[in-house]
C-alpha cells in the first residue's frame, strides 16, 4: 500500500442518525397502522405461487433507494402474500403472536446487534437471558436450579437436549468416537407418544439413532402416553440389547394439546436411568394461570424442558426456552473452545458462554424481547390472556356438542379445538373426510378466519387454535358463525 491513509469523514452508505430517525417514524407509523388494520386483511394469503418472484427485479440496484420505495413494495408486494399470523383470525396450527413490545425489543435487540456467543462478547445479553429464564421459571411453577438458553425453535432445543441424552450415556463415548464403525455399540432406543411431534423424530436422524430408534408409544383415549406401555417398551428393549437413553413427554400436544402424564413417566425414568425431556412448547405457558399449572406437573422432575414463548407468549418468532437441570451434561455435549474463543472472564455460573449449549457458535439477543413482553403486561395478565383462550375454547367446545350437525373428536383442555362436521346419517368415513375438507377450504377462502387440520384415529379433524392475542368474544362468535355457514354451504 503506498501513500496517506485518508482520514478525512467518509461517507458509509447508511443512513445517518437524522434519517435514520425519520426512517423508523415511518416504519414506526407502518407497523402502527398494520396492527391498526390487521383484521382487513385475508388471514390465509390468496396470492398465487410465484407472484412475489414475479413481482421484484430478478437483480439487485445498483444504486441505492430511498426508503418509500421499499415500503411501497412491502404494501404492494408482500403484504399481499403474507399469511398474518397477527391476525386474530388466525386460527391455525398454534397461534404466534408478535405484541408491541415484543417487536419494539425486536428493535432495539437489532440496534444492539451482539453476538452473544460469550459472556465477553455480550455480557448484558448473556445476564439478561440468565435472568429473563429464572422469571419465566418462577411464572410457571419450576423449581430452581434450572438453567436455561433460548434457541431459535423448539426444533433445535429437542435436538440439544437430546443430545445431552446421549452424551449422559458416558460408556458408550459417542461425542469422541461417533458412532459409525462401531460393532460394539448397541442400538440406541428413545421413546415419545404417538402425538408428539415430528420434531422429536427429526432429532433422532440427526444424532445418528434414526427414525428407528425412536419408538412410538400408543396414546390412552384422551391421546396421552399410555405409560404401561412405556414401561413394556424398555423393558422389552432391553431384553433384546437395545440400548433406551431417553423418553420425550409431551405437554400440549400439537394435534390436540393432550398433556402426557408426566409424573408416571419420570418414576419410569428415574427407574431405568433415562433422560426425560418434556416438550411443552405450546402447553408450558399455560402454567402461568395458577389454575392450569396442572399441565407442568412432574415436569419438576425433568432433565430438560422446552416451552416457546414465540408459541403463546406474545413474544415475536423466534424464542425457544430450554432448560436443564443438568446444565454440565449440556455443556459436554457441546462444548468445544478453539483458541481464539478462550476466556478467563469468570465462573460458568457468573459468566456462562452461551455458545457451549447447542451447535450455534452466534447467538442473537433474543432474551430482551421475552423480557420486554413481560415487563409490559405483567404475570397477571399474562395469565389473563392465557384463561381467555382456554375459555374461548371451553366456549367452542361447548357449542360443537350443543350441534346435531357437528361433533368434537378430541378432549379440549387447553385452548384448541379438534371437531368435524358430521351431519345426521352421514357415516361414511371417506364422505365424512371430504364434507370436512370443503368445509376448511370454505372457510380459509372467506378470508376472515384460517383453521388448519389433523387426523384423529384416520379421522379428518377440523383444528380450531385460539391464542392470538387480539382475539376476544367477537372472534369466537364469528368462527362459529364461519362453521355453520360453511357446512349450510358445502354440506
Ligand atoms: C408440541 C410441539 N413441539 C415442537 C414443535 C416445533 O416447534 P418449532 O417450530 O419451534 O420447532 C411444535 C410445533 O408446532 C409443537 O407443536
Amino acid at each position: 500500500m503506498t501513500g496517506d491513509i485518508d482520514t478525512g469523514a467518509r461517507h458509509t452508505g447508511d443512513m445517518d442518525p437524522e434519517a435514520y430517525r425519520q426512517a423508523a417514524r415511518r416504519v414506526a407509523d407502518w407497523t402502527a397502522d398494520y396492527l391498526r388494520d390487521i383484521e382487513d386483511f385475508p388471514v390465509l394469503s390468496q396470492a398465487a405461487p410465484g407472484s412475489v418472484r414475479r413481482g421484484l427485479p430478478g437483480s439487485p440496484p445498483e444504486q441505492g433507494e430511498p426508503i418509500d420505495a421499499v415500503l411501497a413494495d412491502i404494501d404492494a408486494l408482500l403484504v399481499p402474500a403474507t399469511t398474518h399470523w397477527q391476525s386474530p383470525g388466525f386460527m391455525a396450527y398454534f397461534a404466534s403472536t408478535g405484541s408491541a413490545p415484543g417487536i419494539l425489543g425486536e428493535t432495539i435487540a437489532a440496534a444492539f446487534n451482539v453476538n452473544a456467543m460469550l459472556w465477553r462478547t455480550a455480557p448484558a445479553a448473556t445476564e439478561l437471558e440468565q435472568v429473563t429464564l429464572d422469571w419465566l421459571r418462577q411464572m410457571v411453577g419450576l423449581p430452581r436450579p434450572l438453567f436455561g438458553v433460548i434457541n431459535d425453535t423448539a426444533s433445535s432445543s429437542t435436538l440439544y437436549a437430546l443430545a445431552a441424552a446421549r452424551e449422559a450415556q458416558t460408556d458408550l463415548r459417542i461425542r469422541e468416537l461417533g458412532m459409525t464403525g462401531r460393532p460394539e455399540l448397541p442400538r440406541l432406543r428413545y421413546y415419545a407418544s404417538t402425538e408428539a411431534h415430528s420434531s422429536v423424530e427429526k432429532a433422532g436422524i440427526v444424532l445418528g439413532a434414526g427414525r428407528d430408534g425412536l419408538r412410538r408409544i400408543p396414546v390412552d383415549e384422551r391421546f396421552r402416553m399410555d405409560p404401561v406401555a412405556l414401561r413394556q417398551a424398555i423393558l422389552e428393549d432391553m431384553a433384546a440389547g437395545i440400548r433406551p437413553f431417553a423418553v420425550v413427554a409431551t405437554a400440549g400436544t400439537t394435534s390436540t394439546t393432550s398433556v402426557d402424564p408426566l409424573p408416571a413417566i419420570a418414576a419410569l425414568c428415574e427407574q431405568h436411568g433415562l433422560w426425560l425431556h418434556v416438550d411443552a412448547a405450546y402447553g408450558g405457558s399455560a402454567a402461568i394461570a395458577p389454575e392450569l399449572r396442572w399441565v407442568l406437573e412432574g415436569a419438576e422432575r425433568a432433565d430438560s424442558i422446552v416451552i416457546n414463548p414465540h408459541k403463546w407468549l406474545f413474544t415475536p418468532i423466534d424464542c425457544s426456552v430450554l432448560w436443564t437441570r443438568r446444565p454440565d451434561v449440556l455443556r459436554d455435549a457441546f462444548s468445544i473452545v478453539p483458541e481464539y474463543l478462550t476466556t478467563t472472564d469468570g465462573s460458568e455460573q457468573d459468566a456462562p458462554n452461551l455458545m457451549d449449549y447447542g451447535t450455534s457458535l452466534g447467538r442473537r439477543m433474543r432474551a430482551l424481547k421475552l423480557w420486554m413482553v413481560i415487563r409490559h403486561f405483567g404475570t397477571d395478565a399474562l395469565a389473563q390472556r392465557i384463561r381467555e383462550h382456554c375459555e374461548y375454547a371451553s366456549a367452542l367446545a361447548r357449542w360443537v356438542e350443543a350441534e346435531r350437525d357437528f361433533e368434537l373428536l378430541a378432549p379440549a383442555p387447553l385452548s384448541v379445538v379438534c371437531l368435524r362436521a358430521h351431519p345426521p346419517g352421514l357415516d361414511d368415513p371417506g364422505t365424512l373426510d371430504s364434507l370436512n375438507q370443503r368445509v376448511v377450504e370454505r372457510i380459509n377462502s372467506a378470508g376472515r378466519f384460517f383453521v388448519s387440520h389433523t387426523k384423529l384415529r384416520g379421522d379428518y379433524a377440523i383444528r380450531v387454535a385460539f391464542g392470538n392475542l387480539r382475539q376476544d368474544q367477537r372472534h369466537v362468535l364469528g368462527i362459529i358463525a364461519a362453521l355453520r355457514g360453511a357446512i349450510d354451504d358445502v354440506g
